[in-house]
């Protein structure tokens, strides 16, 4: 038996402002898109904004549904949106925001598993790291610098 380590170096930004001009405004569209968030349920708010090599910007938002489990993340809503309208066009960076209508989130909010796991696809797919920047309502931002870096031992395609 031996053991291993398995890191990740990850960035963080004390705000917005700190941020590269261009994801700040990508962040900009992800907030817009979190107020669009269909979260009657949760009362939690996401959003996320995809920047395309192309220079197109595809926003998301969470969808929920009274049967809970039919609902949708923010970023599966945006990274399915953006493979299906841009399918040859490469994923560059996705920033995401959540806040809350019962508190404020000042922690970084990062993806849940499973859209990770959707995100993993698409690296996977255009063979290109995506960065991802997440945040609550305000405060810290933390980037990732492909999602290999949020979710260690990936399951891909390599496995079927
Ligand atoms: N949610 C997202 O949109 N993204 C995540 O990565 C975590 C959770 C949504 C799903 C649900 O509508 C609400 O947040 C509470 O879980």
């Amino acid at each position: 038996m031996k053991k291993i380590t398995i890191s990740a170096d990850l960035e963080i930004y004390d705000s917005e402002a700190e941020l590269p001009n261009d994801v700040q405004d990508l962040m900009t569209e992800a907030i817009e898109a979190r107020e669009k968030s269909y979260s009657p349920y949760s009362k939690f708010k996401v959003g996320a904004a995809i920047l395309m090599e192309n220079g197109e910007v595809v926003t998301g938002s969470n969808q929920e549904n009274a049967s809970y489990p039919a609902g949708l993340c923010a970023e599966r809503t945006a990274i399915f949106y953006a493979g299906a309208k841009y399918p040859e066009i490469k994923i560059t960076k996705m920033a995401l925001t959540a806040r809350s209508e019962n508190h404020q989130v000042e922690v970084p909010t990062p993806p849940c598993g499973s859209c990770r796991q959707a995100i993993a696809e698409y690296e996977v797919k255009q063979e290109q790291p995506i960065e991802i920047y997440f945040m609550g309502e305000k405060g810290k931002i933390v980037k990732a610098n492909s999602i290999s870096d949020l979710l260690p031992l990936i399951f891909d395609n390599s496995y079927l």
